[in-house]
């Protein structure tokens, strides 16, 4: 038996969540909190798979079987994966899955997505593969779709390049972004947001008002350009009122919450550039674009309003293998 472990990290939605959904450009950044995938051959035809993050331990079913049949919703991604690698590169082998990861699944870090690119590229590795990025991008993107139906791939990206990127939907641009880090607070509302649900909110909120909604679209893209702009010229108080509009026009979408707008008022009052939720909304986490300075304010004020702060580092080291 032989086995690859491979490293993806997690990501933080920086501006223009939903909109990047419906064409427009967003900023994303790798969190240096990994997602582990080890994946060992098996002489048996089994697909094992342990992920105690999900408890998950030894589920197990026929290789054959893979993707198909009752599939549990915290096995989705994995067997996904595995089916679309399979099928494309004629692969039958045993396989045994671990997954452990750094962060819990509920802070809107990416969990699934980091699953998904580290299961594709274990097994590009395992079965000597030669992937480029785009190519692991976009068989990793077809199985997040083929899985939730809907996504802009923008996690996808960060699980794979790392760093902080300029992203427009379903990989049409993915600009990576050269710089040297930032400094941000993130702190977790508590309550784990379903991303899809949220999704659908905004989509019927867009069919009921579609020219408002696309406006907001278009405003959000702008805010992008112009913060793609100021974090590449270390304009962090530029950077951080840009963030604050994007949260105005979240607000205006319908996907922030009180306690989330508590959190970030809180790291406002505490003397924080700007802050904004980070991701779908309805729960998650939120950012707070802050100086060296104001770092420890801002996370007291933080805890203040409820939330639980996150220490993680930004601009991360994309997919890599460990062993
Ligand atoms: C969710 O973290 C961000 C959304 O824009 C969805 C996506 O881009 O796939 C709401």
């Amino acid at each position: 038996m032989s086995g690859i472990t491979i490293s993806v990290p997690g990501k933080l939605m920086l501006m223009g969540e939903h909109a990047v959904v419906y064409g427009r450009p967003c900023m994303v950044t790798a969190v240096d909190q990994r997602m582990k995938v080890s994946i060992e051959l098996l002489d048996q035809p089994i697909f094992q798979l342990t992920a105690p993050d999900l408890n998950i331990s030894h589920y197990q079913k026929s290789i054959g079987e893979v993707g198909k049949g009752k599939i549990l919703k915290e096995t989705k991604f994995a067997e996904i994966a595995v089916k679309n690698f399979s099928d494309k590169y004629k692969v039958t082998s045993g396989l045994a899955i671990k997954t452990q990861s750094d962060f819990s699944p509920k802070f809107g870090f990416g969990s699934s997505s980091a699953v998904t690119v580290g299961v594709i590229k274990a097994l590009a590795e395992l079965f000597k593969v030669k992937l480029t990025q785009k190519e692991l991008f976009d068989l990793s993107y077809k199985t997040v779709l083929d899985v939730q139906g809907k996504g802009s791939g923008f996690d996808v990206a960060a699980a794979i390049y790392g760093g902080t990127l300029y992203f427009q939907t379903g990989g049409s641009i993915i600009e990576p972004l050269i710089i040297d880090g930032f400094n941000l607070v993130v702190g977790f509302s508590g309550i784990k947001a379903d991303t899809v649900t949220m999704m659908s909110l905004v989509r019927t909120k867009m069919e009921n008002y579609k020219t408002g909604v696309e406006k907001i679209f278009d405003n959000i893209g702008k805010l992008v350009n112009e913060g793609k702009m100021a974090i590449l010229d270390k304009e962090w108080e530029r950077l951080g009122t840009l963030m604050d509009y994007n949260q105005n026009y979240l607000e205006d979408l319908g996907v922030s919450t009180s306690k989330l707008n508590q959190m970030i008022a809180g790291a406002k009052a505490a003397g924080a550039y700007g802050a904004k939720l980070s991701g779908a909304g309805g729960g998650d986490c939120i950012i707070a674009l802050v100086s060296a300075k104001s770092r420890y304010k801002v996370s007291q004020a933080i805890k203040k309003a409820g939330g639980q702060i996150i220490d993680t580092k930004v601009n991360a080291e994309g997919a890599r293998r460990e062993v």
